[in-house]
């Protein structure tokens, strides 16, 4: 018991950690507008950014990589700005897949400074998209949580109504 008290301590005290670690661009206002544009089925890609930069911070503090680098730079991976399901029909680009990555970088910018290092994390995370490999292993990170995250976001959205009926019915 104790040392399930301790885990649990130390688990928010990571939290806490990763909060302050992005604080300033989670609450920037350009980072805010990335609510109203969705990602992956249900969840919009503010939330998804959120759920990429938590896993890279977890996992490359574990790996004892720069978790701070992939925190921060994985929070705004995804900063495009425009609906990805309508942007081909209203601007005959079909290249969003290629293309977002730079865009993302590039509008992040404008308002953050960037390490050579964030900059290769945000610019390759669709990474074997972008063909040259990543230099960097929180880029190797990212490349997997991001699509991890996708394939969570996916499954709770189609699986997550079913989870709630099984609960309800079982009255857990
Ligand atoms: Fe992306
Ligand atoms: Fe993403």
């Amino acid at each position: 018991m104790k040392k399930l008290r301790h885990l649990s301590n130390k688990n928010k005290q990571i939290d806490r950690e990763f909060y302050e670690t992005i604080r300033d661009i989670l609450h920037h206002p350009a980072v805010q507008q990335m609510r109203i544009y969705m990602q992956h089925s249900g969840t919009n890609c503010y939330e998804h950014c959120l759920h990429v930069a938590y896993f890279n911070y977890r996992i490359c503090r574990r790996l004892h990589l720069d978790a701070r680098s992939a925190a921060r730079a994985a929070m705004v991976h995804d900063l495009f700005l425009y609906d990805w399901r309508t942007h081909k029909f209203q601007t005959g680009d079909a290249t969003h897949a290629f293309t977002h990555p730079r865009t993302a970088y590039n509008n992040a910018k404008r308002y953050f400074d960037f390490s050579e290092k964030e900059e290769e994390i945000i610019t390759k995370h669709m990474w074997p998209v972008t063909i040259v490999p990543p230099k960097h292993p929180e880029t190797y990170v990212i490349v997997f949580t991001d699509k991890f995250c996708g394939f969570c976001e996916f499954l709770d959205y189609y699986f997550g109504p079913l989870r709630e009926e099984y609960r309800k019915i079982n009255k857990l």
